[in-house]
């Protein structure tokens, strides 16, 4: 049984005040689920999350990482701190950052050194307007899923979870129709079962995320293959993100 998995991606939202207010709202809903809940402050917000989620059962993760263990990368920030402040998920590749010219292959060594510090990659992949458009929807995240998992062997495959975004869903208020999520997230299941097994694939979390809202996350949630949401917007306002939460509470 897949655990299902609902992240609020903060994005360059809340500071480090505002962070800890957010999360002293978010400690009182009681999960009565089996979700995991998992928020990505901003990287200065990260230890002031790290403090305020003491004692609760929400997890910690980041919103990027380098790949590098150290050295002159002005700017960034390794993996082995982001661990030591607590964190344990990393969302990586997020089209935001590929926007910013986050490379196929710099995604691929953040996975790796992501998993080699032992933090959770949720590695995010997605088609454009015009890409869905001209029908290489397929085609793109094959690629993408292939590129990143280079060199990531089938006992680390079982420490990643994929999202799927597409980018003309996010922050848009655009959201994919639940059958349209359900098709890509079922063909990066395939992706998975091809390279690494029909085991390794069933166990893979894979989420859907763009514009998913307190409206729309119970049928997105009830497709078979999709396994929790990556949650921008509605992931700051602790009513909406609580119903998402509840929704996500579902038999596969
Ligand atoms: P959104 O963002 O929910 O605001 O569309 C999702 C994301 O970018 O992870």
């Amino acid at each position: 049984m897949r655990k299902p998995i609902i992240a609020g991606n903060w994005k360059m939202n809340k500071t480090p005040a505002e962070t800890r207010a957010l999360v002293e709202d978010l400690k009182t809903i009681e999960n009565r689920t089996g979700a995991e809940v998992v928020i990505c402050p901003m990287a200065v917000s990260l230890f002031a999350a790290a403090e305020a989620l003491k004692g609760s059962d929400i997890k910690l993760g980041a919103q990027n990482v380098h790949f590098a263990d150290k050295g002159a990368y002005t700017g960034e920030a390794n993996a082995a701190s982001l661990k030591e402040l607590g964190v344990e998920y990393v969302i990586i590749g997020h089209s935001e950052r590929r926007a910013m010219g986050e490379t196929d292959q710099q995604v691929n060594a953040k996975v790796l050194a992501a998993l080699e510090a032992g933090l959770v990659p949720i590695l995010c992949c997605g088609e454009s307007l015009e890409q869905r458009e001209a029908d290489i929807t397929a085609e793109w995240i094959t690629m993408q899923i292939k590129q990143a998992l280079i060199g990531v062997a089938p006992e680390q495959i079982r420490k990643i979870v994929i999202a799927y975004e597409p980018i003309w869903a996010i922050g848009t208020g655009k959201t994919a129709t639940p059958a349209q999520a359900e098709e890509v997230c079922e063909l990066i299941r395939t992706v998975i079962r091809k390279q690494y097994g029909a085991k390794i694939a069933r166990a893979t979390s894979i989420l859907y995320g763009g514009s998913m809202n307190e409206k729309n996350a119970y049928e997105l949630l009830a497709q078979p293959d999709i396994d929790g949401g990556l949650i921008g917007g509605a992931s700051l306002v602790p009513e909406k993100f609580l119903k998402i939460i509840e929704a996500a509470n579902q038999p596969a």
